[in-house]
């Protein structure tokens, strides 16, 4: 069995990876907290450190999976130095730090696009409008100007549940908000095509198996909709009250990190070149819901 780095292994993408390739791979997990639940061999590493060669002699890997980020945007605004550090020079540290066939995965975002691209394909310019997007830029930077280094990057939009239990993301956020009988404001004017983890942990499995890291950016979400639309077709399928649920708009949170009204990313290009079928809305929905009562 090959040896699978997972960068993140403590956030909401990682930790499900780390749990899904353990049938397929030696998994080794990595995030900057301790994480005594972990189920796989896990260490904490800090990825601002200088040097990453302890990591890599502890792991071994044939494939890296970069998930490892600094996510929120506000944060990144604030501290811009440690957002580049985390988001982008970590692929420079470790390109410098890996023989050249391991391969890397870098799962990138929609926030390298500006608002004014609806459904950005691959072949669109990049042009981020904050902090956290041009952090991620710079990362898939050093993978495309890399020598010889197969390598994948992945620009998506996930959601879905935290296998550790420490963590809200935006789908816990919805379920939360609502159950707790606060008003939840959703907005009705951002656009975005999410995919859940478990969809893309599937299509990130069929990469690495098939070995189709070939050096390319790959778009890789689901189907087109409101974070509104979103959220109200997933309480509903859940059976949770809408009666909280706001439509809101994003221009009223101007003291906030700027952030993307059209956040909509093209799949069809991977679609077509891997004769990959991606879920609509529905089946994600239906994918979360399962998880959801499974946990
Ligand atoms: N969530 C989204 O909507 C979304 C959309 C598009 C793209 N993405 C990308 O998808 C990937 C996974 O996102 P996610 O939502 O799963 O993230 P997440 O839940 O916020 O988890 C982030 C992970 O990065 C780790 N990390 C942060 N700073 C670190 C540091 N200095 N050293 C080592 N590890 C560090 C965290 O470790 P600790 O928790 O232990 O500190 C955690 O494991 C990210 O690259 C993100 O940019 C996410």
């Amino acid at each position: 069995m090959r040896n699978i780095l997972i960068t993140g292994a403590t956030g909401m993408l990682g930790g499900t990876l780390a749990y899904f390739f353990s049938s397929d791979f030696n998994v080794f997990g990595t995030g900057s907290s301790e994480y005594s639940e972990a189920k796989f061999a896990y260490k904490r590493f800090d990825l601002s450190s200088s040097n990453y060669d302890e990591l890599i002699k502890w792991s071994n890997p044939d494939v890296v999976v970069h998930c490892g980020a600094l996510t929120n945007g506000n944060f990144c605004s604030n501290n811009p130095k440690e957002a580049f550090d985390i988001n982008g020079i970590s692929l420079q540290k470790f390109l410098q730090s890996t023989k050249e066939d391991v391969e890397i995965i870098f799962i990138s975002t929609d926030a390298v696009f500006p608002s004014s691209l609806h459904l950005a394909k691959e072949s669109d310019c990049v042009f981020p409008e904050n902090v956290y997007g041009k952090s991620k830029e710079l990362g898939e930077f050093f993978l495309k100007t890399s020598n010889n280094r197969k390598y994948t990057i992945i620009r998506t939009t996930i959601v879905g549940l935290n296998v550790n239990k420490g963590k809200e993301g935006f789908v816990e956020w919805i379920l939360n908000t609502a159950k707790s009988n606060e008003e939840l404001g959703l907005f009705s004017d951002v656009l975005f095509s999410p995919i859940s983890i478990w969809d893309l942990a599937k299509e990130i499995n069929f990469l690495i198996n098939s070995r189709n890291i070939n050096s390319e950016t790959l778009h890789i979400g689901g189907e087109i909709c409101t974070k509104y639309e979103f959220g109200k077709r997933l309480l509903e399928n859940l059976n949770i009250s809408t009666e909280q649920l706001v439509e809101s708009s994003i221009l009223t949170f101007s003291n906030r990190a700027k952030r993307c009204t059209d956040q909509s990313l093209d799949s069809n290009y991977y679609q077509t070149k891997y004769k990959r079928v991606l879920p609509n809305l529905d089946q994600t929905i239906n994918t979360i819901k399962q998880y959801y009562y499974y946990e």
